[in-house]
């Protein structure tokens, strides 16, 4: 059998064979009523019996991989996925270059391999958890069913990531897959491992700059994983990627379309206020976009980090198109970079390999910049003067150096004392007066082809369908 086989009349749609390893299908199958309970109890509230317009992940094949058409979300067919094996891979970075990738976990870093691949998965359930009640409050039905593809894709990649578990790690694996269902979004007691997959994403200008900012930073993550010298790892994260091309996109254009409709609205009032007319001004954009953005600047770990030297000296984690570089072991190598000494910035020349949360973070600020870019060419193209911009990566940080000026670092990258910062913060932060004003803009448009009143239409529909769509019924 092919790597492109899908056996989708198993339990368990997969192109891994699974049906040729009882044990792990046994396995498997004991944890799929587990997942669908929490999908169901911390899945998207109120919408489990309604027909959705969803794609399903079907093959690996390029053209032809998703299957569109309408399902309630319980009945998703949540599979297993890997890209075909390439015979003869062979390790393209680190201390083993040149030697065939594993196709089994090497013992002495199990550890390290477990925890990265728990860290990933846990982010997945996560963001299904934060956005579970976003339905209630949708702007339309385009926008209610781009947000159902997101939560159900997450759900794939937890299985994703769940197989690696079971297949891989015996019975610690079982224990990790249980626990990645027992963590809980927000929770003080069991909340889930990283920081921004902890906090609130309560409407939806913060939605879109989730799956903006946060779904890149798992774009960059799954990319350097996919650079993996474990070679089912890479081959997960290569077909994950493939999906999250779509989350980014639900963001980016959600942002557009809301700065679109700001400008028409700013427009529209006689003093320019958009606020006045029922809209999001920019300035509160900019204000979201700052808090996003730095919170997922967080998630790719401290500047200079010895775990990361680790990883990509096990061969385990490259970084972002490893085969764009010149060389792949990095000993003796530098990268330059801003550091924090005795309170001051100063640029500095660091050991590469403990460079490399930085090096990855370097490539995702300037993805991030690519469609702020795009973001300022739809204001100006409206004929309105303003400009949003990424702070400075040392603004509003809570891991790493910068985290120990918190609150002291403006989003310009200047040191400033803490009374001048706490002063100018409501201009750069949202503020609780900012969450009631956006929160009072939700309500549920869920009229076939109509939008609320603070965004604009899509482009286009989802699969090339009219405005009038009915994507829910
Ligand atoms: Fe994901
Ligand atoms: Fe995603």
């Amino acid at each position: 059998m092919t790597a492109g086989t899908v056996l989708t009349d198993d339990k368990i749609p997969n192109n891994v064979n699974l049906s040729g390893d009882k044990r792990l299908q046994r396995a498997l199958e004991a944890w799929q009523p587990a997942f669908i309970d929490w999908w169901k109890t911390m899945g998207p509230v109120g919408w489990q019996q309604k027909d959705i317009f969803l794609r399903t992940a079907v093959s690996v094949e390029t053209d032809g991989w998703a299957h569109f058409d309408y399902v309630k979300m319980p009945d998703y067919r949540w599979g297993i996925f890997l890209e075909p094996k390439v015979e003869g891979r062979l390790h393209h970075f680190g201390d083993n270059l040149g030697t065939p990738v594993w196709d089994e976990v090497p013992g002495e870093f199990r550890n390290l391999l477990r925890r990265l691949i728990v860290t990933q998965g846990d982010t997945e359930p996560a963001s299904v958890e934060q956005q579970r009640d976003l339905g209630a409050t949708a702007p339309s039905l385009y926008d209610l069913r781009n947000l159902f593809q997101v939560n159900v894709e997450e759900g794939r990649h937890l299985w994703a990531m769940v197989y690696l578990l079971h297949t891989y790690f015996g019975r610690d694996g079982r224990e990790e897959a249980d626990e990645l269902l027992q963590r809980r979004s927000g929770d003080v007691d069991k909340p889930r491992i990283l920081g921004a997959f902890n906090e609130p994403t309560s409407h939806w200008l913060s939605f879109f700059m989730f799956t903006m900012f946060t779904d890149r930073d798992g774009k960059y993550q799954l990319a350097a994983l996919a650079e993996s010298g474990f070679d089912p790892l890479a081959r997960t994260c290569r077909f994950m990627l493939t999906e999250e091309a779509h989350h980014m996109f639900v963001g980016e254009s959600g942002i557009q379309r809301v700065c679109k409709r700001a400008c028409e609205l700013m427009k529209a009032d006689a003093n320019g206020e958009v606020r006045a007319q029922g809209g999001i001004d920019l300035p509160t954009i900019q204000k979201y976009l700052n808090l996003w953005y730095t919170l997922s600047l967080d998630l790719f770990g401290g500047e200079v980090s010895s775990n990361a030297a680790d990883a990509y000296a096990a061969g385990l984690k490259g970084r972002y198109k490893e085969e764009r570089y010149d060389e792949h072991k990095l000993i003796g190598s530098t990268f330059a970079m801003d550091v924090l000494r005795e309170g001051k910035i100063v640029h500095e020349d660091v050991p590469m390999r403990t460079a490399l949360n930085e090096v990855l973070r370097t490539e995702y600020i300037k993805d991030c910049q690519r469609g702020v870019d795009r973001w300022n060419k739809t204001i100006h193209d409206a004929g309105v003067a303003f400009e949003l911009k990424l702070p400075s990566n040392k603004f509003n940080r809570q891991i790493g150096m910068w985290s120990t000026l918190n609150k002291q670092i403006t989003p310009d990258g200047q040191i400033v004392d803490a009374s001048a910062w706490a002063a100018a913060a409501p201009s750069w932060l949202p503020t609780a007066e900012d969450e009631t004003y956006i929160k009072s803009l939700m309500k549920p448009v869920f009229e076939p082809g109509k939008m609320a009143s603070w965004i604009a239409p899509p482009l286009k529909g989802i699969n090339n369908l009219p405005g009038d769509f009915e994507y829910v019924r």
